[in-house]
């Protein structure tokens, strides 16, 4: 669980809340049952006391205090009670003891005297022999004068033991508690922020090639559903903004091909008619050039703009990729042939797909000429069509210069050359590999490369096939 989400900060912070609170009753409880325990045995043993006092030492001058001693044997005999009787005479002198009681608690003969005894009934703990008793004092003075002390004291151990099965049901209460807490606002919590959960997926789908996507509206009636009709509105404009971008690139190139076409005719008569060698050919020839590579830039862009309004799919239909890379190919052979490069084309059988076939002859033109351009004479580049995973797979490897690993993060971006000077020398603009990702992407495939600098480039594109037919030949082959 992350612990910085929401559900997590809320469940624990509920929990926290509630370990704090229970703990906090928890020792009220427990100061408040130790004090109204000890209080209550304190005075039935306070009574005890009195009662000994007042009808054993009442007449001490008159029967004697040897009477008193059996009549307390009689009544309080230890083994029946449990309990500490101890009558201390003024001078400190014991006159009566009880032996231990039969359950062994505590051993009488072991309680200290108490000191200072004051004039007033008091009670106090006391241990002997690592056990805790509490003890009950009443002083006496018979009607001769004598003073005497009597003390009544019991055992602590119930009482500890009543307060010890409280901590126990506390500790068990407080873990029951907190988990039945915790289970239940993590459930509640995660169901609140459903919606949430399934915005950012929805966010997350869309792309610039699906802005017209919405996101679900959380039917909450609160803060969320708001959020929601908010998103969905800022979506809404941002789409509008890129349909007006798209449709401003689209008009511009468009609209900049006929003055091209013109310049370029006109270029080429005067080209044609200026004296040979002359000054006016040579510049003529050059501004025809540089015409020429602006044409194409304005092509590159009309293709590119065209593709992302989804007007490139009027054309579909099924073909065999195969026998298009196969026929590329070889058109291709002259320029191959000019850097004295080996180019070779594996395409043993056919691989139907469904697309616009101009369109993706234009992806196997952009790649084999960036195979050509960026790799050095006398190299190598093949072209390979195959089936594997349910895919039609076009594959374009070269050995020439690679793509250093810091551009490739960009190169299917527009106007994005590594080397631009080169590029520009070879007449490229950055467009070709922009171009060919829109194709792909507006076929529902991909295009995807591997590259080492200095040993080679290897440009993979996939699209769907056509049909299942196919597969089964992918199966029957075992490619
Ligand atoms: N096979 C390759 N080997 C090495 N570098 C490559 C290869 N293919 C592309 N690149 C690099 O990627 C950059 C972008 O390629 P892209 O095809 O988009 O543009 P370009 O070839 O420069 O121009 P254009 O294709 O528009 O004529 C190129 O400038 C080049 O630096
Ligand atoms: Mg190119």
């Amino acid at each position: 669980m992350n612990a910085r989400s929401i559900r997590f900060q809320l469940v624990g912070w509920y929990a926290g809340l509630l370990i704090a609170v229970f703990l906090l009753l928890g020792t009220l409880m427990y100061a408040g049952l130790k004090l109204y325990l000890e209080e209550s045995l304190s005075q039935a043993q306070l009574r005890r006391a009195r009662q000994i006092a007042e009808t054993l030492l009442a007449n001490v001058e008159k029967t004697g205090e040897a009477h008193v001693v059996s009549e307390i044997n009689s009544w309080f005999a230890p083994e029946t009670n449990d309990r500490f009787i101890r009558i201390t005479r003024g001078d400190g002198s014991v006159l009566y003891v009880s032996s231990s009681p039969k359950d062994a608690s505590f051993d009488a003969a072991q309680v200290p005297p108490l000191r200072n005894a004051g004039q007033e009934s008091a009670w106090r703990k006391e241990t002997a022999a690592g056990k805790s008793l509490l003890i009950a004092t009443v002083p006496w003075q018979s009607a001769d004068g004598r003073r005497f002390l009597v003390e009544v004291g019991v055992s602590l151990d119930p009482v500890r033991a009543v307060l010890h099965r409280l901590i126990l049901l506390l500790v068990l209460g407080l873990a029951a508690m907190v988990a039945v807490a915790v289970a239940g606002g993590y459930l509640l919590v995660g169901k609140a922020l459903g919606p949430v959960e399934k915005m950012t997926q929805s966010a997350e789908q869309i792309t610039l090639h699906n802005l017209r996507e919405r996101l679900p509206i959380a039917q909450t009636g609160d803060e969320l559903e708001r959020l929601s009709i908010s998103l969905n509105h800022m979506i809404a404009r941002l789409e509008d903004a890129f349909q007006q971008n798209r449709r401003f690139i689209a008009d511009a190139s468009h609209e900049m091909r006929t003055p091209l076409t013109i310049m370029r005719g006109e270029l080429e008569s005067i080209v044609d008619a200026a004296p040979f060698a002359s000054q006016v050919q040579e510049t003529a020839a050059s501004v025809l050039e540089e015409v020429e590579r602006l044409a194409r830039i304005v092509e590159g862009l009309f293709a590119i703009s065209r593709l992302e309004a989804g007007e490139a799919q009027k054309e579909y239909r099924r073909f065999d990729l195969a026998e298009l890379a196969t026929s590329t190919t070889e058109q291709m052979c002259l320029l191959a042939e000019d850097k004295e490069i080996a180019l070779s084309c594996t395409a043993p059988r056919p691989v139907m797909v469904e697309g616009d076939r101009a369109r993706l002859k234009q992806v196997v033109v952009n790649l084999l000429d960036n195979a050509i351009k960026y790799t050095a004479q006398g190299g190598k580049v093949g072209l390979t069509v195959t089936v594997r995973d349910g895919k039609a797979i076009l594959e374009v490897a070269d050995n020439g210069m690679g793509i250093p690993a810091e551009a490739r993060p960009h190169i299917f971006e527009r106007f994005f050359r590594v080397d631009k000077a080169r590029s520009r020398e070879a007449g490229g603009a950055g467009l070709g590999l922009s171009i060919v990702k829109s194709i792909c992407a507006a076929h529902g495939g991909q295009v995807d490369f591997q590259s080492q600098e200095g040993v080679g480039s290897c440009f993979k594109v996939e699209l769907p096939l056509a049909d299942v037919q196919n597969r089964k030949l992918e199966i029957n082959h075992g490619t």
